[in-house]
């Protein structure tokens, strides 16, 4: 049956529940096919809204019984709604008891209560509680859970909820139960169980007050050795959140529990954190560095919105940005304070940025833009998005930059002094901030700040600099703009923080500072100036923007060379790559590096005292994404071949010192993965990789040979899959080998595994060889589309992953596109919704591209029976 199509939610529509429902008691009968809920609550009717009937949210629920005060009451269905007309009057409480049952192993959508590994595992965010019972299923009602687990002994020894075990015991028939009591108040969604045979690696810690918690890594018994770093870094983040922002743990107890079958990264349930094994399992012999790294910031994530979250909640879903932008801010923060030193951090934030623009960038620039804070939305799991996370961050991310770091900690106290045990909304949020800063430009320009939250779209900053010889003066006129999106025709002006600074021709910097752009243009003007400056601006990537100047090659090789701020010199060297890329696509396609250019990267690559990290960042040229996003009609086949051509004649132009740099680098002794030495790899990694690409042209046998044998022999991870994939990239035949020792010798590695499919889905393209491989991959005996990990490493790594190989003229990878979106929406509509958007931007594709993907997406959304997820994504891309 077709549920509740064309229901688009508001956010204007927002009313306060009618009822409240102070406590949940939960007593479920754990049983794969069938599992029994009981569901006690406590209810009473909200004084301030006029009296009306209980409509409880409900979706695939056998209803077995409804008793309100211990009888039996009478209720309709309304689709998929339970409706209680004839309730108690008045305001007293009243005891509703619910008996439902579900059938958690046929739950392939991975929402409510469903089976991977024969354990039961639970992801209620959003709107997935109501799938276990009927509930007022929204952020905004806090209740008081407690919650009774029965269970088989041998199947289920390990069976968790949210808060303290209170009791614990045996049942007849070799079943057992526990008891869980959550001290804390929570909306439905942060509601967790989890069942099964699982192990766990414990630590106890004492907080700065003197209490002491015990914290739990729960995996299955294989993978307890691939615990230590997720405890490591949960560690970490207690100790930061006290320290940065004096935020404790509040929790005796506090669990993540790690699974293979999972939606998203990871869920912050209250002291029962959920999340994909992606993210919590890692040695050196199985995990990258970039997995090292994922799995603290995760880990980081899901423990600071103990805080931001869920002591202080959204009132509803269109405020989702109150704490995933708030807490990826954090979670960027505390992996910048961890890496310690001024470059670590820059490197951090550079990452950073990449994702933004990369990602988020198209997003506002396509039909799927949304404000921060979304307008309507007809399924919220669509608005888990890089615009409402990554965004999100940045505005939090420019509020402290308008008030100061301490300004801004000192906002946070407030925001926690208002609304702690509350579900608000973001302008609660930013008018903490800005209370508990009067005198800042956040608090006197609140109003038009909070336009970040509402308006999308990327603004562009346009900065045009004028030198006066005779008098000495530089005047930058800096004039902002933002394109329409989606419901948005016209936009009023942002408030835009720029840092800046000026840097004269021999590299020293003659002024600096911080402009707030409030206007639609402004002029700054810099007195005592012996020569033209070149400007620095936006330094550290002051705000989500897209800045405009007209940089010459000469000013922006003066930024690579010195500018004091390292995303600058990072964003300089971009620039120069990108026009080169862009010429040359604009052109016929022809790349010819110019010495300057060239030389510029070697120096780099050279230099005595720069970090590898920001090295291997300079050294790679700008995606294929990112450089898609700079014109007007893609043909992303040949926005490949050009960046390929690049890598090839960058390859060959800085052989030696790509040999330097490995050689220098390729040996960082016994693996930490730490900033440093994980620069160090990740600089002998890329310089394998073009020494390996150089000898494709030149036949040269000795690198490729090297690679092969460096991956048989690496000791970890990290240049055991950079060899593969040096190998793999550069077209070897020695590729072949190596894939087939590499799975041979990680075949009970679902993880490593993931990333074998993954290597191969989003290789370079060379006339069309990948879809055929990508079909093949499907067929592997290790595949399963059921598993969104697995779908992920081949589906998504190919068709969002690999623009060269996916948009082929025969239109071959949309046809393949369609049916696995048609695919996986009958089984988990999530995963097909985010597989959907690869088409995003069809619309920026050149012909024939344009027409064969627009008629791709048509006959998506023509299937009968389209999920809502699905639905939203296709109609608003054909709108
Ligand atoms: N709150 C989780 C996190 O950001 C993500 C949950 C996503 N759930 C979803 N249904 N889309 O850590
Ligand atoms: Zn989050």
């Amino acid at each position: 049956m077709r549920e509740g199509h064309n229901n688009v939610i508001y956010r204007q529509d927002y009313l306060p529940p009618p009822f409240w429902i102070d406590s949940v008691d939960l007593t479920f009968d754990l049983d794969p096919a069938k599992t029994r809920v009981l569901n006690k609550m406590r209810v009473r009717r909200n004084p301030d809204v006029p009296p009306q009937a209980l409509r409880l949210d409900g979706e695939e629920l056998n209803l077995a019984r409804v008793l309100v005060n211990g009888q039996g009451t009478s209720f309709k269905m309304e689709d998929h709604t339970l409706v209680l007309e004839n309730l108690p009057e008045g305001n007293d409480p009243f005891e509703l008891e619910i008996f439902t049952t579900c059938a958690p192993a046929k739950n392939t959508k991975l929402m409510g209560l469903y089976v991977s590994n024969e354990s039961f595992f639970t992801q209620c965010e959003a709107e997935g509680f109501r799938r276990i019972t009927y509930f007022l299923d929204r952020p905004d009602v806090m209740a008081s859970y407690t919650v009774t687990l029965r269970g088989d002994k041998t199947k289920y020894p390990v069976m968790l909820s949210n808060g303290n075990l209170v009791e614990q015991g045996e049942l007849d028939d070799d079943r057992h139960f526990a008891k869980w009591v959550d001290p804390f108040r929570k909306p439905s969604y942060l509601f967790a169980l989890v069942a099964g045979q699982l192990v766990c690696r414990e630590q106890r810690i004492v907080s700065r007050s003197g209490k002491e918690h015990l914290l739990q890594v729960y995996v299955r018994a294989g993978d307890l050795d691939k615990t230590e770093h997720a405890m490591n870094s949960l560690m970490h983040s207690v100790a930061w959140d006290e320290a940065r922002f004096n935020l404790p743990l509040d929790l005796e107890r506090f669990m993540i529990v790690a699974t293979s079958d999972f939606n998203m990264g990871a869920m912050e349930n209250k002291g029962l954190n959920i999340f994909n094994t992606k993210y919590v399992l890692a040695s050196q012999a199985t995990a990258t560095d970039v997995d090292f790294a994922n799995i603290e910031s995760v880990v980081g994530h899901e423990y600071f919105h103990n805080w931001t979250g869920n002591r202080v909640t959204c009132r509803d879903w269109f405020q989702l940005s109150l704490k995933e932008g708030l807490t990826v801010f954090r979670d960027q923060e505390f992996s910048q304070d961890l890496a310690g030193e001024a470059s670590a951090r820059a490197v951090k934030r550079i990452e950073d940025v990449r994702v933004l623009r990369s990602a988020q960038f198209p997003e506002d620039a396509g039909p799927m833009a949304h404000p921060v804070r979304p307008d309507q939305y007809l399924e919220i799991n669509n608005f888990y998005t890089v615009t409402v996370y990554e965004k999100g961050a940045e505005v939090v991310r420019m509020q402290q930059t308008l008030v100061g770091r301490e300004g801004f900690a000192k906002g946070m106290a407030l925001y926690f002094q208002r609304h702690d045990g509350h579900a608000v909304t973001c302008d609660d949020f930013a008018q903490a901030i800005a209370d508990a800063n009067p005198e800042s430009p956040l608090a006197q320009k609140l109003e038009q700040f909070k336009r970040w939250y509402s308006q999308a779209g990327t603004p562009r900053v346009r900065a045009e600099g004028r030198f006066d010889e005779a008098s000495g003066t530089y005047t930058l006129t800096l004039s902002q703009s933002c394109a329409p999106t989606p419901g948005q025709a016209t936009k009023l002006p942002f408030v835009i923080p720029i840092a800046y600074g000026l840097v004269a021709a021999d590299g020293r910097e003659v002024a600096s500072g911080m402009h707030v752009l409030t206007e639609a243009s402004e002029t700054l003007t810099f007195n005592g100036l012996q020569a033209a400056p070149v400007p620095s601006l936006l330094r550290g990537f002051s705000a989500p923007v897209i800045l405009d100047h007209d940089y010459t090659d000469e000013r922006l090789l003066t930024l690579l060379a010195h500018d004091t701020d390292p995303f600058n010199r990072w964003e300089a060297a971009q620039r120069l790559a990108t026009a080169r890329a862009l010429k040359a696509i604009r052109g016929g396609g022809e790349v010819e590096l110019d010495a300057p250019f060239v030389e510029a990267m070697r120096t780099v690559l050279r230099h005595p005292t720069l970090d590898a990290a920001f090295k291997e960042l300079v050294l790679t040229l700008p995606g294929e994404t990112y450089i898609a996003e700079q014109l007007e009609t893609v043909d992303p086949q040949r926005v490949h071949v050009v960046r390929e051509a690049m890598k090839e004649q960058l390859a060959q132009q800085l052989f030696a010192d790509f040999e330097q740099a490995y050689e220098q680098n390729k040996d960082t002794g016994a693996y930490r993965p730490d900033p440093v030495s994980s620069g160090r790899r990740a600089l002998a990694g890329l310089a394998l990789a073009h020494l390996c690409l150089a000898a494709r042209q030149s036949g040269d046998t000795v690198w490729p040979g090297k690679a092969y044998q460096r991956f048989k022999d690496a000791g970890n991870m990290t240049d055991r899959f950079n060899a593969l994939t040096a190998l793999v990239t550069s077209g070897h035949p020695l590729a072949a080998e190596a894939l087939q020792r590499f799975h041979a010798m990680f075949k009970d590695e679902a993880l490593v595994i993931d990333k074998w499919f993954a290597l191969q889905a989003s290789a370079p393209d060379r006339g069309g060889n990948v879809l055929p491989v990508v079909k093949q991959l499907m067929s592997h005996p290790d595949f399963n589309i059921r598993n969104p990990n697995r779908a992920r490493s081949v589906i998504f790594s190919y068709c969002s992953g690999n623009p060269g190989g996916f948009h082929r003229a025969d239109a071959a990878g949309y046809v393949f596109w369609s049916e696995r979106v048609m695919e996986l929406d009958s089984m988990n509509p999530q995963v097909a919704a985010r597989l959907a958007r690869a088409l995003d931007r069809w619309k920026k594709l050149a012909e024939p591209l344009r027409t064969a993907a627009r008629e791709a997406i048509a006959r998506v959304a023509a299937k009968p029976d389209l999920s809502n997820d699905v639905r939203e994504v296709v109609t608003r891309a054909l709108a």
